[in-house]
Order: structure tokens, then sequence, then C-alpha cells
């Protein structure tokens, strides 16, 4: 009899709800959407309960949809957008809305972090990340400053789809992929570092309890599992952190193999099976949804939402195909035209929240095709900045490419000249809900091992080769220079 899992990617707009068989092949999908709550100063806040009505609701349709599956359905795992706070009373409650991945109002406790561990060296040896607005132990440290009666509630703090987690099994966990993303973690000895998560000021008896992505959470309670419609007995695998399942989502599943993903932002993330070089803080190195191991990954902040915004606001009339076209029919370097990539400022390699987008080189001849091409080179040059400082940790020698960007054959030529190396375009390209179903079934049972999942499931539809690497490396050089040379007229700019 037939067996199947499922993968759920609880992200920042919506929930996605893939039903995924033992052969490999996704039966069916569900999605529901929603939105956070921006509020001012960088405020951004969800109600958890958000989060568990629209993947209750998202579950229940993929169930009702397919009744003679459902029953046969083993396991279920979610991937959870990472870093965003999720706390938890002594009774299991949500002491207020969690703070997202996304908000920034936590500046001043970044600085404190750094100013209590004595350098930035200390806590990358204590955690191996840099100390982000963006990451959990600030935010913890922001409502003990900020909101004292409810920091005096707290009896746990989780991650987003570690609530889901909770909800469905009554259990309070998470995996490494997302403790990682704490700053809060031990990252090489997968353990929490609670000497010096009390050392900054944090009782270490909020922490949960962390175990591997494809560890097992418990089964879906009885009562929950009816009213979804599915079997009782339904195992609950820990899943992982959304980067971390996308990229098993995306053939990942091997020492040196990596995928570049052009979605609304950029990653390069790559397979470690141990942080052996110099930890600099230049890319987040974390915990991986394959056990025993790490990834490291570079994230520019603004890809795909580059070529968004120039369709939206500036080349208004063209189609995403028109535009390829144009593109394809421009010449390298878009006839010294640069542009940079950084429209949210940026992230990696330049941790920089006020650098800002350059068009470097217009001129009155300057056409739509070249201000297109121009800007797919630079989030081509983004991703080279990136993907150079991950080959300090890893060889990437099977390269994957994933995300909106993916499907435009002539960026995706770029993406691979710029880089130099092949890569490979798959089949499939559901990102985190596919390596969440991937993770749920090697955690279950139902697929034996990722080799074997990604062998049934996965197959390489394309593969490009670098034509151009000499040419689009002098033009590198100069994209280079964009940052360094205007570093500082973006706040002079900003400050006005
Ligand atoms: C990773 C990160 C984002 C969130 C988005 O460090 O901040 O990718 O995980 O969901």
């Amino acid at each position: 009899m037939a067996e199947y899992c499922i993968g759920i990617d609880l992200g920042t707009s919506g929930v996605k709800c893939l039903l995924l068989g033992d052969d490999g092949v996704i039966v069916d999908s569900a999605s529901e959407k929603y939105t956070p709550d921006f509020g001012a100063n960088g405020h951004v806040e969800q109600d958890p309960s958000v989060w568990w009505d629209k993947t209750f609701s998202c579950v229940k349709a993929l169930a009702g949809k397919n009744p003679q599956i459902s029953a046969n359905i083993k396991a279920l795992a979610v991937s959870g957008q990472m870093h965003s706070s999720v706390f938890l009373d002594k009774d299991g409650g949500v002491i207020r809305p969690a703070i997202l991945w996304n908000d920034t109002r936590t500046t001043p406790q970044t600085k404190e972090i750094y100013e209590i561990a004595g350098s930035v060296e200390n806590v990358l040896s204590e955690v191996y990340n840099l100390a982000l607005e963006g990451f959990t132990l600030p935010k913890i440290l922001w409502l003990k400053e900020n909101e004292p009666d409810n920091f005096k509630k707290v009896s746990s703090v989780i991650m987003p789809k570690d609530y889901i987690n909770y909800r469905l099994t009554g259990n309070v966990y998470t995996d490494y992929s997302d403790a990682a993303g704490t700053l809060a973690f031990d990252v090489k000895n997968r353990r929490f570092n609670e000497s010096f998560v009390e050392k900054i000021g944090i009782p270490k008896e909020i922490l949960p309890k962390a175990i591997e992505s494809t560890g097992t959470v418990g089964v879906i309670s009885a009562q929950t599992a009816s009213e979804l419609g599915l079997p009782h007995g339904v195992k609950v695998i820990a899943g992982g952190a959304d980067n971390s399942c996308a990229a098993i989502g995306n053939g990942v599943v091997s020492s040196n193999s990596a995928v570049v993903s052009v979605g609304t932002s950029g990653t390069v993330v790559a397979f470690l099976d141990d942080i052996k070089s110099k930890v600099t803080g230049a890319v987040h190195l974390f915990n991986y949804s394959y056990p025993n191991s790490f990834y490291a990954m570079g994230c520019m902040l603004s890809a795909g939402e580059c070529l968004n915004w120039l369709t939206r606001e500036i080349l208004t009339g063209e189609s995403f195909d028109e535009l390829n076209e144009l593109v394809a029919k421009t010449p390298i370097g878009s006839n010294h035209l640069l542009f940079a990539p950084y429209l949210f400022g940026e992230r990696c390699p330049h941790t920089d929240p006020s650098a800002r987008g350059i068009f470097f080189g217009l001129s009155s001849l300057t056409k739509k095709g070249e201000m297109a091409r121009a800007v797919m080179e630079g989030v081509a040059f983004g991703l080279k900045d990136m993907f150079n400082l991950v080959l300090d940790f890893a060889s990437m020698d099977e390269v994957y490419i994933t995300g909106g960007g993916a499907k435009s054959p002539v960026w995706s030529q770029i993406i691979c000249d710029v880089l130099n190396v092949p890569l490979k375009l798959l089949n499939i390209s559901e990102g985190p809900a596919f390596g969440a179903a991937l993770i749920a079934g090697v955690g279950a049972g139902v697929f034996p091992s990722f080799a074997d999942a990604k062998e049934k499931s996965m197959r390489v539809i394309k593969t490009y080769t670098p034509q151009n690497p000499e040419k689009y490396a002098e033009y590198y050089k100069v994209f280079q220079k964009l940052y360094t040379t205007n570093k500082s007229l973006y706040q002079e700019l900003l400050s006005l």
C-alpha cells in the first residue's frame, strides 16, 4: 500500500501544504494567504493563531480533496520562516504577538549583545553568527527590557513552525536548523549555548528542547487528527528552517552540493559536513536539516525583487517574455551599464541597511533591454559576492539553480557565466514545502534516505554551462567598486 506525507511551508505571507507519495510524486497542494502586521519603527508582528488557523484549514482542505489517500498519510513536517519568536506561558498560551524575522526594532539589543560578549569575535565563537536584528535572542532581550510583565510570564520561546508542531502534538520542541537562527545555539556542538544565553541575561529554562529536523516531535492528537480529516497516529516530524528545507527540496543532499536561489531575495546555500574554515560572520553558518550536517548561507535582500521593481515602476509596458527577448539581444555588460541591487539595504556581503540601488553608466542612448540586462547582471554579481564567501566553506561541486529567476533561461545563463560554474535546473521547484515533505518522509521511514527520496522525485531537466566568464569577470571588478565607492554617500543621502 502506498504511503504519503505532508510538507508544509509556513511563510511570512502565506502557508502552502503539499501531499507527496512514497514514489516521489506530488499528488496535490493547497495554500492560504495572510499578512503580517506592519507597525511603526520597523515593527512586524503576527498573532500565531493566524498561522495555526490558516495551516489547519490548508491541511484540512488537502485531506478533504484526497479522501482515499488521506488514510495512508504517515507523517507531516513544517518548514518555517526563521528567527521569528513565539512567546509561550507555562500553560502553553501565547503571551503576545510573535515578533518576526524582518522586524528591525532590536538594533539597541544587538549592540548590547556585542557589549556583553566583549567583541564581535566572542559572539561568533559562541554562536557562529553575527547578532543581526532579525534573530531571536535580541527579540527576547527586547521583551525583557520593554515589556517586563510579559517577559516574566515567558515559559518557552519557539519559532513559528514549532508553534504548529506544538498545536498538533502538545509538545514544545524546536529543531537544530531553527535553533541555529536564534543566536542562542552552539551550532557546531548542536546544543543551546546556555552559558552564553545566561550571560546575556536570559534564563536558560525558556529554551526549548532541540532535535534533528528528521526527529519526531510526537503524533497529531486524536481530536485534532479527526478535525483535520487525517488518520490517527500521523507522526509530526520536527521539520526545519525555510532555507534549510528549501535546499533539501532543491536536491542539496550531499557534501559540497549547493543551490543558488533567485526569489524575492537571493541566496547561496551549500551543504557542509563540518565547519572547518575560520568563522567571520560574512555568511550564516547554521545546522542543516540533513542529519549531522551544516550549511553556509549568503542572503542578499533583493534579487528577483530588482526585476519586479523595474517592470512595476519603470519598464511597465513589457511582459516577462518580451523583457527576456530584449535582454537576449543585448550584449554582455549591457553596453557599459551596471546596476547595484541593494533596493532594501543589504545583508550579505555588505551588512548595511542604508545601502540602496544604483544604475551606473546611463546615457541618452540607454535602451530598455540594457536596463533590464544590467539589473539581471547586477543581481548575478551580488550572487557572485556571496558565492565567493561560501566557497571558503565548501567547494560546491554540484550547483542547482531555483526560484522565479530560474524561469528565465537568459538570466540563468548570465548567473552561470558570472559564477563560472555549471548550474542544474530540476523538474521540481516547490521549494520549502517539498523539502518539508521529504524530511517528513525520511523522518518517518517512508523514504529510507534523502538520496532515495531525491532519486525518486528529482531529475535534472537542463544544465547551463559557462559561455563567457572572462568578459563578466572584468565587469565584476567594476561592480565591486560600486558599493565601496558609494558606502559613505548612502548614509549622507539618507540623513538629509
Ligand atoms: C534567513 C531569513 C529569512 C527568513 C524568511 O536568515 O531571515 O530567509 O527565514 O523566511
